[in-house]
């Protein structure tokens, strides 16, 4: 929960839009708060429980919390719908927004901040002459106060066309994040591949935790021992790029090593040879991309393909050690 900061937005550029929030919840905390900070009016905030709209709206000046989502379309020029996924399209429905960009000259729309969710779900506002768009922070979002810092240097993948894709381009920078474009209709893939960097980087943590609890690691010593060797990963990757950050038996060529691991994976059962097998597929692609790959690339690839035609049909959920 937000400590309460001194107001924000006190200083707020009338040329800018006016913004609002139906939903202020995790993320809507820490765009509404950077979008005054910045200087952009945020005028109405509701939420399904008043009191949330109170206390956000309580932090930012001249910010009206609202009984109703429509009372925010009537006041903000761009509204966020920062409603849980599932309820985007049905908030969306019930909006009725009186007068368009085309008749007030000023630029109107309404936007949702899911990654999964297609900007279809808007079609309502659309039909009705306002733009809509996707504005999808890459951060997980705590909550707290300290998430309008460490936003700084994200990425935030914009869907829109025209005016409503400069507003939020600007936007973004306004929240020092980088904008990043998405093609329309592209968002379930990009969303899905985009857990590989998040929610699938714990799975791995979390396989590994596994199989090292055979040998009687426990569970908070693993991560002791993991975590810094996850950010010193990460650190190299930034620096150095992925094919060069690799490390690990494929970046040596160590054809033997991966053999016997898959070979201990596969005596293990359950799934874990073919989930290695598969990751090891992938560490063969990027050993290939180096300036000068390991020359036992093709055999540590043979012994992969090998494995995984076994590992895959053997693969069953419920056997494995977790
Ligand atoms: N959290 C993240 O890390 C993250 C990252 C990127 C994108 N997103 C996206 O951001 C959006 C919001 O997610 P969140 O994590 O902020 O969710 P959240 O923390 O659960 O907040 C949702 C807020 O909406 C309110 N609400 C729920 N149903 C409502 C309704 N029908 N009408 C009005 N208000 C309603 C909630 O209720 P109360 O009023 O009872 O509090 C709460 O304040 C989602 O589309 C999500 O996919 C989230």
């Amino acid at each position: 929960m937000f400590a309460m900061p001194p107001k924000a937005g006190t200083m707020s550029q009338p040329s800018l839009p006016r913004l609002g929030f139906i939903g202020a919840g995790r993320l809507a905390r820490c765009l509404a708060l950077g979008f005054a900070r910045a200087g952009y009016p945020v005028t109405a905030i509701a939420s399904r429980t008043p009191e949330s709209a109170q206390r956000l709206a309580g932090q930012i000046a001249h910010c009206t919390a609202c009984n109703s989502p429509q009372q925010v379309a009537d006041a903000a020029d761009i509204v966020f719908l920062t409603v849980p996924d599932d309820s985007i399209g049905s908030t969306a429905n019930t909006l009725r927004f009186n007068g368009s960009a085309d008749s007030t000259g000023r630029l109107r729309a309404l936007v949702h901040c899911s990654g999964a969710s297609p900007v279809e779900l808007l079609a309502p506002a659309r039909e009705q002459g306002v733009l809509a768009g996707g504005f999808h922070p890459l951060y997980l979002f705590s909550g707290e106060l300290a998430d309008m810092e460490r936003i700084r240097g994200c990425s935030i993948t914009i869907e829109a066309d025209g005016a409503l894709k400069e507003v939020l381009t600007a936007l973004a920078k306004a929240l020092d994040c980088h904008p990043l474009s998405i093609p329309a209709g592209g968002r379930m893939l990009y969303h899905g591949a985009a857990h590989y960097a998040a929610s699938f980087a714990l799975c791995s943590l979390a396989e590994c935790v596994a199989l090292w609890r055979t040998l009687g690691f426990a569970e908070d010593d693993a991560l002791r021992a993991l975590l810094p060797m996850l950010a010193g990963t990460i650190q190299t990757a930034r620096d150095k790029g992925l094919p060069d950050a690799l490390a690990g038996p494929v970046s040596r060529g160590d054809t033997g090593v991966v053999r016997k691991q898959l070979a201990l994976l596969e005596e293990l059962g359950g799934d874990h040879a073919a989930l290695y097998g598969l990751m090891t597929r992938r560490a063969v692609e990027l050993a290939r991309r180096r300036a000068t790959p390991p020359t036992t690339l093709d055999a540590i690839s043979d012994a992969v393909e090998e494995s995984l035609s076994r590992a895959l049909n053997q693969a069953s959920a419920g056997t494995s050690v977790k």
